[in-house]
């Protein structure tokens, strides 16, 4: 009764074929696993929650075939069932089946109120109508933060997946409501066992151990059950006890079932400020007494602990590679990630060699865990592996060269609440609006500033580490270089220059001779073993640099570009080496998917320039859907299918273990799960009736924007008067506290060759 999809997918079926013949390879190939603190040593499962639920509607054949074809390739697919009044087993999330589907459209104020497990519930209820009543019914995405482009699918029974699961992977049913039925003269017990003679059923789970007590002995050898653990308040209906007091008695699940399912807070609990708090025992407790242990709630879109700085994969690597023990599953909407964490991530150890030459290069160092340019947000970027690191010069008004992300204080300081907020100006030839300007105050002056992390999607409720929110101090540029120098791991520092121009005429600043000044204070400017890479937006600023240093040159695009004229090319390499491009520039978006792939990268490469691009964060609302809210998954994107040369990353440590990964340079037998995006598959998957209209066209880089005026002199302007309870720093006294500064810091340095000699 039920059909196959009606809606053409033409291109998306050949994604799924490409990458089901990859999936055949990985079987082949995948024998030789470490071993692993699950109960029996094999490594842990990745069940697909209604598919691929995180990207296609749950429970549709889209998003069970999507499941199969990006993840490993024993996964299982997860059924939640609901029954027709005629008996029917119908795949859907939820008791209540309005917010999955489009019922209401056909039988309009028809909704119901029924007691659920003692809890009056209203809404659309699958025991009210036939599977023919349904038949013209289809499933819409019901979690809104989803894309709902792909709603329209025809619903599927336990039958239809059980066929779609064929040959290889087996299918999970879960079983929510079994009192539920019953009181409606339906029997979940029955379907069960009469499923379970048309299909193998891997595994049945139910948070009712009344109804897993009744089919224990009745199923087939091959279907293990599990029982399924609620909140720890909540009360099981069948022996009325909480959850919490059920979980005392390990021993007593044990006798009817083999495995438990827990929310993920019952093994790693989340304090009230969503900081993760020590593991309980309870997987060891399960092993112990015999269970397997299954965790659920794993969402990409949804990680709850700021503990994993929002990478996805960060959070299964603690369910399962801690050292400590392995969950023997994890239950997830977005089964890509759980493929990769088990198959290219775990074990890999702490220096695991780099696969990918790709140079990790830091946003105002590791920005996305510490204020942006503070001392804090450069160790951890060290430490985290980056390859370059960066510093966005400002100068202040007496001045001093210091990192920081603007040249308006606002952005990164409580520069706004403080005594300075009087200094606050607009200057359009800067950018529009009010700001309170680095050159308006002195060093001194700045010091005393709080910095503030850097926040980029809070207007969605997304915060970045509250407890880092004010950490850190900013440094001086000589500050960051002599920490920099002293870093082995690090192969350079990124210095970033602009409103060069502004500067000198304006304000009297040259910020050029302070960069080239510091960098020779600090010694960059004999051979070393670290480079150095200036980087502008200002092809007058890279040719003045060129004209004095041998420093690695940086072009910056400052807007989204789909390729590049020869005339703007030949320019570009008069005075640079590299260009950083955005990411839009590499793979065009329309309503977040990608659209294509732009000639971009290949004419700048072709042309010996190397191509950097930003920003890669983790937080899923910074990606396009092809990448399923994985920054693991967008990094590998645009570093094996674009082949960019560098990426920029607030969050250096996902790029930096990304390199690492196991999964890597396989050729044709790299894992799906380890594929680049294909741009503009899923777009085309995007049913007629719903797909957006065409996106103008993204022109090239013309040499016309490139070429520049020379930058004018620094001008002699009498210093402005200093802000009230300050004291004037000339730029002299400046230049020598910078100096005095620089010394003192490579004073150990110094210290240490002479010890060694
Ligand atoms: C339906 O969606 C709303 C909004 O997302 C949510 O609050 C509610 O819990 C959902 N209900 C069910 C039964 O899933
Ligand atoms: C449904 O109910 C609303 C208000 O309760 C009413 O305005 C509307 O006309 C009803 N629709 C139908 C199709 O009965
Ligand atoms: C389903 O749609 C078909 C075609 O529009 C229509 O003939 C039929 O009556 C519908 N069935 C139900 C139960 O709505
Ligand atoms: C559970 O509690 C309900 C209401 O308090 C009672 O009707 C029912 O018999 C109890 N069931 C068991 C198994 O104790
Ligand atoms: C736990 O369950 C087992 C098996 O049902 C039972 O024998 C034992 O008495 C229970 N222990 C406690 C403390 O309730
Ligand atoms: C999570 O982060 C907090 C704050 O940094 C820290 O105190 C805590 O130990 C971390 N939890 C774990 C399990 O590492
Ligand atoms: C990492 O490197 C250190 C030093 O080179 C070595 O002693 C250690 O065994 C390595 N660890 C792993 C997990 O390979
Ligand atoms: C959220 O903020 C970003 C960056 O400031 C902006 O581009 C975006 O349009 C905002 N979105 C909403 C929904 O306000
Ligand atoms: C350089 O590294 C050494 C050894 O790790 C350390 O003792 C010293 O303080 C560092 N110097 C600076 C300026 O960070
Ligand atoms: C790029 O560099 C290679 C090797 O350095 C050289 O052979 C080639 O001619 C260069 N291509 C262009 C377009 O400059």
């Amino acid at each position: 009764m039920w059909s196959s999809s009606s809606l053409q997918q033409p291109l998306l079926l050949q994604l799924l074929v490409v990458q089901s013949l990859l999936v055949a390879v990985v079987l082949a190939q995948r024998s030789t696993t470490p071993a692993w603190n699950t109960l029996t040593g094999n490594r842990p499962l990745v069940v697909a929650r209604g598919g691929f639920s995180g990207l296609f509607p749950d429970s549709t054949s889209l998003a069970y075939q999507f499941a199969l074809s990006t993840s490993v390739s024993d996964v299982l697919l997860w059924c939640d069932v609901q029954l027709t009044k005629d008996g029917f087993g119908l795949c859907l999330a939820d008791v209540k089946i309005d917010n999955d589907t489009d019922i209401a459209n056909f039988y309009p104020n028809k909704s119901t109120t029924y007691s659920v497990n003692g809890v009056r519930s209203t809404g659309y209820f699958s025991v009210d109508y036939t599977s023919d009543q349904l038949v013209n019914v289809s499933v819409v995405q019901g979690i809104y933060s989803r894309t709902n482009l792909y709603d329209g699918l025809p619903m599927q029974t336990v039958d239809d997946i059980a066929a779609i699961s064929k040959p290889q992977p087996g299918i999970w049913l879960n079983i929510q409501h079994d009192a539920f039925f019953s009181q409606h003269k339906l029997s979940m017990r029955s379907f069960v066992l009469a499923a379970s003679k048309r299909v193998v059923i891997s595994y049945i789970s139910s948070p009712e151990v009344g109804f897993l007590r009744s089919i224990t002995s009745r199923l087939p050898k091959v279907t293990k059950l599990v029982f399924r653990f609620m909140g720890q308040d909540v009360v099981e209906p069948s022996t009325n006890q909480t959850y919490g007091s059920l979980l005392k008695n390990l021993t007593f699940i044990k006798t009817f079932a083999s495995g438990i399912l827990v929310p993920k807070g019952y093994i790693w609990p989340v304090d009230s400020g969503l900081y993760l708090q020590p593991h309980t025992s309870l997987v060891s407790d399960a092993h112990k007494a015999g269970l397997e242990v299954f965790a659920s709630d794993f969402a990409n879109d949804n990680l709850i602990s700021y503990n994993y700085s929002y990478d996805p994969l960060a959070e299964y690597l603690q369910f399962i590679d801690n050292g400590d023990f392995s969950v023997d599953g994890v239950l997830s909407d977005f089964p890509i990630t759980p493929s990769e964490a088990v198959d290219c991530f775990a074990h890999l150890g702490t220096n695991a060699t780099k696969k990918v030459n790709t140079l990790v290069i830091s946003k105002y160092g590791a920005s996305g865990d510490y204020p942006a340019c503070t001392d804090l947000a450069y160790t951890k970027a060290i430490s985290d592996g980056v390859d370059i690191l960066d510093c966005p010069v400002q100068l202040s008004k007496d001045g001093v060269p210091f990192c920081l992300s603007s040249i308006d204080l606002i952005e990164t300081t409580n520069a706004a609440q403080s005594t300075f907020s009087t200094l606050a100006t607009t200057i359009p030839e800067i950018k529009s609006g009010n700001g309170i300007f680095t050159f308006s105050l002195t060093w001194d002056n700045i010091k005393s500033l709080t910095p503030s992390i850097l926040n980029p999607y809070t207007n969605y409720s997304l915060k970045r580490n509250p407890k880092n929110r004010n950490a850190g101090e900013f440094v001086t540029l000589s500050d960051f270089l002599s920490l920099a120098k002293n870093q082995t791991s690090l192969s350079g520092v990124m210095i970033i220059v602009e409103n060069a121009a502004y500067l000198a005429k304006k304000q009297g600043l040259g910020v050029i001779d302070s960069v080239m000044n510091a960098l020779s204070k600090a010694g960059y400017d004999k051979p070393g073993p670290q480079k150095v890479m200036i980087r502008s937006t200002s092809s007058s600023v890279l040719l003045k640099f060129k004209e004095k240093t041998n420093y690695e040159l940086v072009y910056e695009v400052d807007e989204t570009i789909s390729n590049a004229d020869n005339a703007a090319i030949a320019d570009i390499k008069s005075f640079a080496s590299s260009v950083v491009i955005n990411k839009d520039s590499v793979f065009p978006q329309d309503v977040l998917f990608l659209t294509g792939t732009t000639k971009t990268v290949s004419k700048l490469k072709s042309s010996n320039l190397s191509v950097f691009v930003e920003t890669f964060s983790n937080e899923f609302l910074s990606q396009a859907w092809d990448f399923f809210s994985d920054a693991t998954e967008e990094i590998n994107s645009y570093v094996t299918g674009a082949e960019i040369d560098g990426v920029i990353t607030d969050f250096p440590k996902t790029a930096n273990r990304y390199r690492r990964n196991k999964c890597l340079n396989l050729g044709n037998k790299t894992p799906p799960y380890m594929a680049p995006a294909q741009p503009g598959a899923l777009f085309q998957a995007i049913p007629p009736g719903a797909a957006p209209p065409a996106p103008a066209p993204v022109p090239p880089l013309t040499v016309s924007e490139v070429i520049e005026p020379p930058l004018p002199a620094v001008s002699k302007i009498s210093p402005s008067p200093a802000p009230a309870g300050t004291k004037t720093g000339g730029q002299g006294n400046a230049q020598s506290r910078v100096t005095i500064c620089a010394a003192l810091l490579s004073l150990p340095v110094l210290l240490a060759s002479l010890l060694l000699i």
